[in-house]
């Protein structure tokens, strides 16, 4: 039982305005056919003619928890709770988590705590290894839900349809994507090595409908998502294609001296496929290439404590090794931009270098 007010439904919004300060909303409001009563965080001294303080069950407000940590918090003891990682990737209706060893006797209640966060979920997925091998996939097992590791979501206006267990995918790359796609020329002829199911290729595309976009993977399954993922985006200015990047120019010789733009969505070793993508370039191409770098967490230090020296430029031994590469196959080069992208593992980022052909 809580103290509650009792207000006559005619005048139920000036009343209850008035006392705001004095209701609480711990307690969810209950209309009858003439009264609707407020519960009260503290008794009013005086109150109007035809009001009332009466005792009454009220239900208590469900509290929505925070997070996956707030839920788990009266099983987990404080060390476990401090192992668990509270974030965790969700596409659409499926969710992926990590889950480090010393907690994976509580896999199910902590997928269960995931579904409990996001109603729309239907998989939790836990991760079983980092993106590995030449089509850099991870390995993922279902702790919670249905047995599925195909989903569609959305992601900068374009839908993607991909299986999580057979391709790469990274949602962290999305705001990348879009700085790209803005930057994209009305008519660039642009290529996409290492397209994966098409997230580069088909957000560029999607926003620049007159750009002429080609996509190239090696993954035929993820080749075979990034075909539907053009239909799903009802797109005609972008095209799938199997292939591997170091073999386009033979395999494809129209795209010789094509691209106005190159995206190298491979961090791991992008640099390695460079000579074979130039091949594709001419003078004023414009390249973004990804990269991992430990040194450009040294770079975010200084810049907090705005000491950097210049000698010690960081990302500077990729730029370098562009400049080097593209020079040996009669290219000069000039640095646009470069971009801290996301932290990849502990001092380790993946940047992005966009460089110009000149
Ligand atoms: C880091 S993933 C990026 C995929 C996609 N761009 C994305 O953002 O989701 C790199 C992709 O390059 C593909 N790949 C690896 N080696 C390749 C090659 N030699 N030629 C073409 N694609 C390749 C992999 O299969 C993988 O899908």
């Amino acid at each position: 039982m809580v103290k509650c007010l009792k207000i006559p439904l005619k005048r139920a919004e000036i009343i209850r305005k008035k006392f705001d300060t004095y209701i609480t909303y711990n307690y969810l409001p209950e209309k009858g056919k003439k009264y609707i009563y407020f519960a009260l965080r503290k008794i009013p001294d005086k109150i109007p003619k035809g009001i009332e303080i009466i005792n009454k069950a009220l239900k208590k407000r469900e509290k929505k928890p925070k997070n996956i940590k707030d839920i788990l918090k009266n099983l987990m003891n404080e060390k476990e709770l401090n192992e668990l990682v509270s974030s965790f990737e969700v596409l659409n209706t499926i969710a992926i988590i990590e889950i480090p060893n010393s907690l994976e006797k509580y896999e199910q209640q902590i997928g269960n705590a995931v579904m409990q966060m996001h109603k729309n979920i239907k998989t939790v997925l836990k991760k079983e290894t980092g993106m590995s091998g030449k089509f850099r996939i991870r390995k993922v097992k279902v702790i919670t839900g249905e047995k599925n590791f195909v989903t569609t979501y959305k992601e900068n206006s374009c839908l993607f349809k991909l299986d999580i267990s057979n391709m790469f995918y990274s949602t962290k790359l999305s705001t990348d994507r879009k700085r790209i796609a803005e930057q994209s020329g009305r008519n660039e002829n642009i290529l996409v090595p290492f397209a994966g199911y098409g997230p580069f290729a088909i957000t560029i595309a999607k926003k620049n409908p007159k750009t002429k976009v080609v996509g190239i993977e090696l993954n035929p399954e993820a080749v075979k998502y990034f075909e539907e993922n053009i239909k799903l985006n009802k797109l005609n200015n972008c095209k799938a294609l199997l292939g591997d990047a170091s073999k386009i120019v033979e395999k494809y010789p129209e795209f010789k001296k094509w691209a106005d733009r190159i995206i190298m969505p491979l961090p791991k070793n992008a640099l390695d496929f460079l000579p074979y993508v130039l091949k594709c370039a001419k003078t004023g191409t414009i390249l973004h290439i990804y990269a991992f770098d430990s040194k450009a967490g040294e770079y975010l230090n200084a810049q907090h404590l705005n000491a950097f020296d210049s000698k010690e430029y960081p990302f500077e031994r990729k730029i370098k090794k562009v400049e080097i590469i593209a020079k040996k196959y009669g290219f000069k080069t000039k640095l646009l931009n470069k971009k801290l992208v996301r932290p990849y593992a502990p001092n380790v980022f993946q940047i992005c270098l966009d460089i110009q052909i000149i």
